[in-house]
């Protein structure tokens, strides 16, 4: 299957359908952190290469409601998330999913399909993820841990901490490969 990831630079979901056997690339406009098949840049510019499967991970930046203190001074910013997100979501690609915290797009475009949790997946934390489903099925929790612990909002201060907050959780790119890999 060839497999577009969009928006990662961390290779998790990448490497995830890598393992399986799959034709996987990721794409972001930073670097990947690990090596393997990498398109640095605008994902727009290779959104229409002819994918059977994209999951795509568009910045919350201006979407998720924990920053809607903000919302009125980023109205603009706010507008073009939310159309980058349409264009994701509207690609010419049989199946998408695309994952976002809780966040604006749930009323300005369409409520999730499914919200999940990394406790689900074998990770004791909480951090509500939801997704946007195109011809894909539910994902099913692979591992239910104990541990209800909001790690993400009690990282203290650094440069990278915005990166460690966005990576996706192993467990979750497990079973997206195992799940959506054998359709
Ligand atoms: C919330 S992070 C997602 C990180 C992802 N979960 C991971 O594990 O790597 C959003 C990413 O989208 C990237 N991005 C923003 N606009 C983009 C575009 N037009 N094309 C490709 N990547 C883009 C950013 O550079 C950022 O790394």
């Amino acid at each position: 299957m060839k497999v577009l990831i969009a928006c990662e630079y961390s290779g998790r979901v990448r490497d995830a359908f890598t393992k399986l056997g799959h034709d996987a690339t990721s794409c972001d406009l930073l670097d990947t952190d690990t090596p393997g098949k990498h398109y640095k840049g605008d994902v727009l510019d290779i959104i229409n290469d002819g994918w059977d499967l994209m999951i795509a991970h568009p910045p919350c930046t201006h979407l998720a409601v924990s920053g809607a203190r903000w919302f009125k001074e980023k109205a603009k910013e706010q507008e073009e998330a939310l159309e980058f997100v349409r264009v994701l979501l509207n690609a010419p690609i049989e199946r998408i999913a695309l994952e976002n915290p809780i966040s604006v797009i749930s009323s300005k475009i369409r409520k999730p399909d499914q919200i999940i949790q990394p406790w689900q997946f074998g990770h004791g934390e909480t951090k509500a993820t939801c997704l946007w489903l195109k011809n894909l099925p539910k994902l099913v929790p692979t591992n239910i841990v104990d541990g209800r612990e909001a790690k993400v909002h009690k990282m203290p201060p650094s440069p990278d901490r915005w990166k460690l907050r966005s990576t996706t959780y192993q467990g979750i790119a497990d079973a997206m490969a195992q799940q959506w890999g054998v359709l």
